[in-house]
């Protein structure tokens, strides 16, 4: 691959999926690209570039696929879902009693396992939530991703990894060596396909969002434009989860951490400065 093609790459998986890559990571073009181009038998990565160049539509998208990262497993890092159950989900059991209804966005959901980790914290408080409705939206980039979401079944690696056995036995039956969630708890989340870049305003008003492990990606004005229109779609008295290696300090004053909760946030309603967020933004 010639430092052009690399640029190339870089510029169109920007604009196209948020992705940025620094100028190193050629290694990590090649261990993708190289197989798919392959695949679509093509000699390389100058021939895949060719080929974009040209217009090849179909071809570019599964470019920007393959260079996204899906590492997901169930109750990843486990404390947003200590929060959900200990935290979110008893503050909007008190603030939601009259409406009954609750909202929750898996931004970036990957292969279902966080969504479907939110609708068992949920199916576990069933008692409390009985005659609420109950919306859980996934959404991706990927089709890939979302297709397997929709279908949600599981290999034995990937149950193992977070779920604990008692709720795999209550909520997955096994089909030879894979493991598929029952039609309830699939039935509780929607799958759409959706780019964080683009705008999200039709989904609604959420009370809770996850999105989680995929700013990492972006470099920061494209954080701080993305925090920006997440605050827009989340109720004045909602949560904004985010992950173990993420935070909004120093980047946006549209949300501020909630106190003493690792990874959670509430938005600044009407665009008030937290304090935390002034003394970090004047260092
Ligand atoms: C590492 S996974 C995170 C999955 C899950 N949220 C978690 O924390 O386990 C990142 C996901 O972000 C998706 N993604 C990357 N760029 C995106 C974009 N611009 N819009 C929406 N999703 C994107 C990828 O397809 C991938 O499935």
């Amino acid at each position: 691959m010639t430092p052009l093609d690399y640029d190339f790459l870089r510029k169109i998986l920007k604009e196209r999926s948020g992705l940025d890559l620094s100028a190193d990571k050629q290694y990590l073009v090649e261990s993708r690209l190289v197989p798919l181009a392959r695949k679509a038998g093509l000699a390389g990565i100058p021939e895949l570039v060719q080929k974009m160049k040209g217009g090849a539509e179909a071809l570019t998208t599964e470019v920007v696929e393959a260079m996204t990262t899906n590492e997901t497993f169930f109750f990843r890092d486990k404390i947003p879902f200590d929060h959900l159950r200990d935290t979110i989900l008893p503050a909007l059991l008190q603030s939601r009693a009259n409406r009954k209804s609750l909202r929750i966005w898996s931004a970036a959901c990957s292969t279902g396992q966080e969504p479907y980790s939110i609708a068992m914290c949920l199916k576990e408080r069933a008692a409390q939530l009985a005659g609420w409705r109950i919306e859980i939206v996934g959404t991706d980039l990927s089709q890939e991703v979302l297709e397997k979401s929709r279908a949600g079944v599981y290999s034995q690696f990937e149950v193992q990894r977070g779920l604990p056995i008692q709720l795999l036995v209550k909520y997955f039956a096994q089909i030879g060596e894979l493991w598929q969630l029952n039609s309830e708890l699939r039935g509780m989340v929607q799958y759409r396909q959706l780019n964080l870049l683009q705008d999200f305003s039709s989904l609604g008003k959420f009370d809770v969002v996850f999105c989680r492990n995929v700013l990492i990606y972006f470099d920061q004005q494209t954080k701080t434009n993305i925090f920006e229109r997440i605050a827009r779609v989340t109720e004045p008295d909602g949560m904004l989860m985010l992950g173990a290696a993420e935070s909004v300090v120093g980047i946006t004053n549209a949300f501020r951490p909630y106190p003493d909760k690792r990874g959670l946030y509430q938005p600044n309603v009407g665009g008030a400065r937290a304090p935390a967020l002034k003394v970090v933004a004047a260092r």
